[in-house]
């Protein structure tokens, strides 16, 4: 081991690119109507840069992601890392549309592969006693990404700081997280799974020793066995063998995981938080100053949810904090929806916000962080990585589609946010019966013993 790391260190450089995944989808909501003006975009145009990172996270997540069975979590982050600089450093630079779209996709790459490659990272590093907790540092991440974004808006907004434009610097200064990630890459162990699954036991060995400090020898070696025991002496598999296990012996982990993914974007979150500001200014003619103070509370009371969420995740059963959240979530979107359809809409600003934040409260202590705690625990180990990277790719996928139907769904009803929300809401409650379903509990299990209850051969 090269430096003697602590388990902070660990986890929070570990969950890094969970900041950046926040950042990236979150600063362009204020930097796109400048970006417009500046390169004299149509809106069309405008709407494409927003997606375009989307797009990128899409392919970022299945090519990079599922490479990870291969090349192991940890080089990839690196890999990712660099992505992020370079996507960055060319979006803040761009000179028109067509070097921002790159930049853009660049940037999603990067977003797609650390998304599919943090939550088994972070999974696989954890003890089991509190792999939710220290799991649950990717969506604490992501949350303070998104907060960060709103505060870079509306620090840079305006100010053309030694000639360079505002947005610039708003894109641009992601590149601090991206290097930390970077380093953090560069410092931090390979997981021990992926190492034990490559047969490297001396390696897996060395990095458990680091990460249990608290464990004796006999710990160690007992947790090692229980790897062993799902290893126990498999022929290295090519990228065929692991497609037909994926959709084999590990469907149910599949169905399960992509499930989850795309019902947690299906329950419309980014309907809040990419499109925020644009409903309560078209809704309520807010000024555009206002509307993104809004965001900024909405962001803290994301975050501050999302701490809550890493106490409680290793104390209440997954499936009764995500069957908790849809019916918080049922509630809160059908009151908003009522309030907005059958009321006057323009009176409805205040209550409409603090359902919005009940709502956002309710899928920070659920759905948020759990859909990415269980993309990282579901998988059987030899399909971890691919697995991840498909569930990842559903997420973005589903999310593209909702940001999309939002915007038009929104307009059909006239700017009257209550039609999108009446929609999110009956998809919150058929997550219900999803989850009672499919979706296997994973608390206080070890990932071995995850493995064993969902491979039936
Ligand atoms: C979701 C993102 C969302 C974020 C909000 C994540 O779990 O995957 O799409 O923007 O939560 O906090």
């Amino acid at each position: 081991m090269r430096f003697p790391l602590n388990s902070a260190f660990i986890f929070t450089f570990g969950a890094l690119g969970g900041l950046l995944f926040g950042f990236d989808t979150g600063i362009i909501s204020g930097a796109s109507p400048l970006i417009e003006s500046d390169f004299g975009l149509n809106v069309a145009q405008t709407g494409f840069i927003t997606s375009s990172v989307l797009i990128g996270s899409c392919i970022g997540s299945l090519s990079i992601g599922a490479l990870s069975d291969r090349f192991g979590r940890r080089r990839l982050l690196i890999v990712s890392a660099v992505l992020f600089l370079v996507g960055s450093g060319l979006s803040a630079s761009a000179t028109g549309f067509a070097s921002m779209v790159v930049a853009r996709i660049i940037l999603g790459l990067a977003v797609g592969a650390a998304s599919a490659l943090t939550p088994a990272y972070l999974a696989e590093l954890a003890p089991r006693e509190r792999r939710g907790s220290l799991s649950t540092m990717f969506q604490l991440m992501v949350t303070v990404g998104i907060l960060l974004a709103y505060a870079a808006n509306l620090g840079f907004l305006g100010r053309d700081i030694a000639g360079i434009r505002d947005w610039r610097w708003m894109l641009g200064s992601a590149l601090v997280p991206a290097l930390l990630l970077l380093v953090g890459g560069i410092v931090l162990p390979e997981s021990p799974r992926f190492l034990m699954e490559r047969g490297d036991e001396r390696g897996a060995f060395k990095v458990l020793t680091l990460l249990r400090k608290d464990m004796d020898e006999v710990g160690v070696e007992a947790e090692l066995d229980g790897i062993r025991s799902v290893v126990g002496g498999r022929e290295r598999q090519g990228a065929g063998e692991a497609l037909r296990r994926l959709v084999g012996s590990a469907r149910p982990a599949l169905v399960a995981a992509v499930g989850v993914m795309v019902l947690q974007q299906l329950v419309g979150i980014n309907s809040v938080i990419y499109f925020l500001p644009q409903v309560f200014i078209k809704g309520f003619g807010f000024p555009e100053a206002d509307a993104i103070w809004v965001s900024v509370g909405v962001g803290v009371a994301n975050v501050a949810a999302t701490v809550a969420a890493t106490v409680i995740m290793d104390r209440f059963p997954r499936r009764t904090l995500l069957v908790a959240g849809s019916v918080a979530m049922a509630v809160a979107l059908s009151a908003l929806a009522l309030l907005n359809i059958l009321g006057d809409a323009s009176h409805a600003a205040i209550l409409t916000m603090v359902l919005i934040v009940l709502y956002i409260v309710a899928f920070a202590l659920s759905w948020g962080p759990v859909a990415w705690v269980l993309l990282g625990e579901v998988f059987p180990l030899s399909v971890r990585g691919i697995g991840s990277a498909v569930g990842s790719a559903a997420n973005w996928i589903a999310n593209f589609l909702v940001s999309q139907f939002f915007l038009v769904l929104l307009a059909a009803f006239g700017d009257n946010v209550g039609g999108p929300f009446a929609v999110f809401a009956v998809f919150c409650v058929l997550s219900i019966p999803f989850v009672l379903l499919f979706v296997p509990e994973t608390r206080g299990r070890s990932l071995e013993d995850i493995e064993r209850g969902i491979v039936g051969d």
